[in-house]
């Protein structure tokens, strides 16, 4: 059988990116079709059936998100697109910017037709060069045939799209922390209620989604919610793609099936781990869904773990997730206390310093862990960082402090026995460290 393409399904060229191209493959007869035949409610509707989670992490529904608008309440409204992507791990948004920008903007125009949003932006981290420049010249190329504008393909509808380029901060890819970066404000995150649906950029309704969530529109407006609902599972429909890195032989951006068995991504589509090392861990979805394993564990048995499926609820049950869809794998012989000390590092440098225990508490975890690497750990050590990571959990505006204080947690459950040897030994009990090595 074919496996199911909803994105990657096109063969990349040089020009594969171009409206020219794109339109060869079908482009923007999706949109077409939902300006000349469906009315606004409909696309929410159609996007509500097709069972629609959200790419950016949490899984949430499209088209309940969508629900919290009324294209008709007279108010503006604004949609934007995530295309921040600055979750360690996460470069799947990457792939749609530079290979086909124009599935983007046609699910933009078509997501804007259904929320009533004249005006529209792209949230696009600084760092993405090529993206940026592919996807500013797509706008470029949809204005000039009448896709973005004034009387979209003759039908009286009109919207803009805006591409805004982030300054490289991790926080500015949370959502309401975007808006005040597209405000020009700083970014920090903002506590809900009010929902961004009531009031978001400029104290209007705004729906903020991920570029892979967005983009998956123009599909299912084509296609129909039923096709999507018949690829993938029955409560995670359609795909996902994931940008794999770590200890695989072929590293990359892949889109599976959801629902699709790990043990056979791994070995056959991701080529295994390289020098055939056993399988130690693997982050499934950026640095911020917690770390499974099936050595030593209390929660999966190799077997288990091996037999798993990518699929938003069986990770839930695993005790992780899907999240960004930034699978790292990691191979025996990894040290994981260094890796727990570069994702604490990164989350201490990039807490925004607004709440307390996040501000607070990713410092001490950091430095905490500094000091057990540097051969100075306390036997108390671990305790100290359970309750710090712990006491993050709820009492943030934003995910950030959670997610460091899960990530560390679950380090903490699985590997115990190895960050307990650091202490003792002054070193890591792995002579490896968390290098590839060449396959
Ligand atoms: C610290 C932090 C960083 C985030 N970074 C991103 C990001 O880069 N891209 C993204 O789509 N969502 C990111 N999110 C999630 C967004 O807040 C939001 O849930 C998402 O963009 C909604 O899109 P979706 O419903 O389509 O998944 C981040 C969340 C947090 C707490």
């Amino acid at each position: 059988m074919t496996p199911a393409r909803v994105l990657m399904n096109f063969e990349v060229t040089a020009t594969s990116h171009t409206l020219e191209a794109y339109r060869a493959r079908g482009g923007y007869q999706a949109l077409e079709k939902a300006l000349r035949t469906l009315k606004p409610e409909d696309v929410t509707q159609m996007i509500m059936e097709s069972g629609l989670q959200g790419r950016g992490g949490a899984a949430f529904p499209a088209g309940r998100k969508w629900q919290g608008i009324d294209p008709y309440d007279g108010q503006p409204h604004y949609l934007v697109a995530n295309a921040d992507e600055g979750e360690p791990g996460t470069f799947k948004d990457r792939w749609v910017l530079e290979y086909s920008p124009h599935t983007l903007l046609e699910s933009m125009a078509i997501a804007a037709y259904s929320l009533g949003a004249r005006h529209n932006f792209i949230y696009i981290r600084g760092e993405y060069d090529l993206p940026y420049r592919r996807l500013a010249a797509a706008v470029e190329e949809a204005y000039g045939a009448g896709l973005l504008g004034e009387n979209i393909l003759g039908s009286g509808f009109a919207t803009d799209i805006f591409v805004f380029r982030g300054a490289g901060a991790y926080v500015c890819g949370e959502a309401s922390s975007l808006l005040g970066s597209i405000e020009g404000s700083r970014a920090y995150p903002r506590n809900r209620p009010p929902r961004m649906t009531v009031s978001g950029l400029f104290g209007r309704p705004t729906v903020v989604n991920n570029v892979e969530t967005l983009s998956t529109i123009a599909w299912i407006v084509d296609h129909g919610a039923a096709a999507f609902r018949a690829i993938g599972t029955p409560t995670s429909p359609g795909t996902r793609l994931l940008s794999v890195s770590g200890h695989v032989r072929r590293p990359g951006v892949y889109e599976v099936e959801l629902g699709y068995a790990w043990g056979r991504f791994l070995h056959e589509d991701c080529g295994g781990i390289p020098g055939d090392r056993p399988l130690k861990a693997v982050i499934p979805g950026g640095i911020s869904s917690q770390v499974l394993t099936g050595k030593d564990a209390k929660v999966l048995t190799a077997d288990e773990m091996e037999g798993l499926t990518l699929d938003h609820d069986v990770l839930r049950k695993a005790g992780s997730s899907l999240g960004s869809g930034g699978m790292i794998v990691i191979a025996e012989g990894t040290c994981m206390v260094r890796l727990l000390q570069i994702m604490l590092r990164f989350y201490h440098h990039e807490s925004c310093g607004q709440c307390t225990p996040c501000r607070e508490g990713t410092g001490w975890m950091h430095r905490i862990i500094d000091r057990i690497v540097a051969g100075d750990g306390r036997p108390e050590d671990l305790e100290r960082l359970y309750t710090i990571a712990r006491a993050n959990d709820g009492t943030t505006i934003c995910g950030l402090g959670d997610a460091a204080g899960y990530a560390t947690v679950a380090m903490l459950d699985n590997f115990g026995d190895e960050f307990a040897y650091f202490v003792e030994h002054k070193r890591s009990r792995h002579q490896g460290n968390i290098e590839c090595p060449a396959s």
